[in-house]
């Protein structure tokens, strides 16, 4: 090492001595070491973030959260139905059964509103839970409503087809709620909140009761 730190740069004619060859040799064998290095260290970094990533996914299948379940457990118009005067005034009651599957997750609801349609007609309309309520893991709740029945009337478009429905003692009916859930994952980790719509048909018959083919039936859930 007769050149010290601070030269300036080798002339061709330096670099073609013998101890500059020298030097080049040890610094290609130097960066040769250094790229197998950093290609073994990245293939170790690869494999750890691919055996990460499965953890994580299995993790994730087991704790991914399950929308609750609902099923209509009973419905009523009291009083009955009339084929030739309109419901209007009289009060519906509803049952919804809610269903929490989740191991280890509770889930955090908004106030509800509820609606029932007859087709596009509405029958009634209200709250159904005016405040937000935690439901905790694997856990069944009911939710219920008493709702003033608001039509058809005897002079509405749908009032033939509702007419005739009485008369066939089968009303399709359409009972809504309406809510935004939150998840909670081990009393820490709350999920963002998303609309949720639930949507149950039954049918009812002339004397306002759900029928037996309704009772217990699934509702769809639209999130
Ligand atoms: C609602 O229905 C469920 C299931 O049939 C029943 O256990 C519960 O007592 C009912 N709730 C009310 C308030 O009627
Ligand atoms: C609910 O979750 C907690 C915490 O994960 C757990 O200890 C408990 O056993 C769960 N309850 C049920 C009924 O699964």
């Amino acid at each position: 090492m007769h050149q010290g730190q601070g030269t300036p740069a080798p002339t061709a004619a330096a670099a073609a001595s013998p101890s500059s060859r020298a030097r080049r040799i040890a610094r290609r064998t130097r960066d040769g070491c250094a790229t197998t290095l950093a290609n073994t260290l990245c293939s170790l970094l690869l494999g750890l973030l691919l055996i990460a990533a499965v953890i994580v996914f299995v993790i994730w299948l087991g704790l991914r959260p399950h929308r609750p379940r609902f099923n209509i457990a009973s419905c009523s118009v009291a009083g009955g139905l009339d084929p030739d005067s309109s419901p209007a005034g009289a009060s519906l009651a509803f049952n919804v059964t809610d269903r929490n599957p989740n191991r280890h997750i509770g889930i955090y609801y908004d106030a509800m509103h509820s609606s029932v349609h007859f087709y596009d007609a509405l029958v009634a309309s209200g709250p159904a839970f005016a405040a937000g309520w935690y439901q905790p893991n694997r856990t069944t709740t009911s939710i219920t409503g008493l709702l003033d029945v608001l039509g058809p009337a005897t002079t509405d478009a749908s009032w033939p087809s509702f007419s005739a429905a009485v008369r066939a003692g089968r009303v399709p009916l359409r009972l809504q709620l309406t809510t935004a859930i939150r998840f909670r994952v081990a009393n820490a980790f709350h999920s963002g909140r998303q609309r949720m719509h639930v949507s149950c048909d039954l049918l009812v018959g002339a004397d306002g009761e759900l029928l037996p083919d309704s009772v217990g039936a699934p509702c769809d859930r639209y999130i």
